[in-house]
């Protein structure tokens, strides 16, 4: 029988956890509401719990095909996922490829310039403080992560950019930057946790430059709904070509 939904833990932006019958694994439950601004914008967007499970899914097992550990378990519904119950590191890791969002503002940095090698960046896990930018000294001072945990971090974090981008290349879109998070299992592993979707990344058309991620929705650039669905829809035809 599969796993069933018990108490719920927290409800967060975009999902809500619950605890399941089995210790160690929890169930992600995806919504469509969708925030923005650190929540100061909200709405919702057609269908992106769905979609963003079944884009979160195939994601990660490719990533775990390709040697990188993650949460995921398995797919239990279309807005459910089984994963692993880990101890969240409190650290948001952003890789980027070419300039855009919050570093164009910070830095004073034209949109779309090139990063090479890309651009490790780290934010503290804060809604209250607005996921602050932080330094690795800020991390091992605070004790957030250790030093070989940072490294795996990092490490990890650029393997994904690079089997990502190659993905998204291959079904016409540019991998331009993304947030991964990352957790401790129950043996002290760390492990790539939460998701990987258009919520939290930009993906660019490689044909018309267009947007194809939150973007649409952070700058009311309308077709959201739009791009999500064919977004999952260009990365499941990859897929069952694949298989
Ligand atoms: P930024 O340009 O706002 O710093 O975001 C960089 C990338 O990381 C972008 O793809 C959005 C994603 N991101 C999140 O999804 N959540 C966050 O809290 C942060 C800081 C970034
Ligand atoms: N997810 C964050 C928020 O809710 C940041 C963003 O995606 O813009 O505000």
């Amino acid at each position: 029988m599969s796993p069933q939904r018990q108490q719920q833990i927290r409800e967060g932006k975009s999902k809500i956890l619950y605890s399941t019958d089995t210790p160690h694994q929890i169930i992600q439950f995806f919504k469509d509401d969708a925030t923005a601004f650190n929540a100061l914008k909200k709405g919702t967007i057609k269908n992106k719990g769905p979609i963003n499970n079944k884009v979160s899914s195939a994601l990660f097992q490719y990533l775990e095909r390709n040697g990188i550990s993650t949460h995921f378990i398995s797919q239990l519904s279309e807005r459910e996922m089984l994963v692993k119950k880990l101890e969240i590191i409190p650290v948001e890791v952003v890789v980027r490829n070419k300039a855009a969002g919050s570093i164009c503002k910070r830095l004073a940095i034209e949109k779309g310039q090139p990063f090479h090698p890309a651009l490790v960046e780290f934010f503290y896990k804060s809604d209250a403080l607005g996921d602050p930018l932080i330094s690795e000294t800020h991390i091992l001072h605070f004790k957030w992560a250790n030093s070989k945990e940072l490294s795996t971090m990092v490490e990890k974090s650029l393997q994904v950019n690079e089997l990502l981008t190659a993905v998204f290349k291959d079904i016409g879109l540019e991998l331009i930057d993304f947030k991964l998070e990352f957790g401790r299992d129950s043996q002290g592993q760390v492990v790539l946790a939460d998701e990987f979707t258009a919520d939290g990344c930009r993906l660019w058309d490689l044909k018309t430059q267009e947007p194809m991620d939150k973007d649409r929705f952070r700058q009311d650039l309308g077709n959201v709904d739009e791009a999500y669905f064919e977004v999952s829809q260009r990365l499941t035809h990859y897929f069952e070509a694949k298989q």
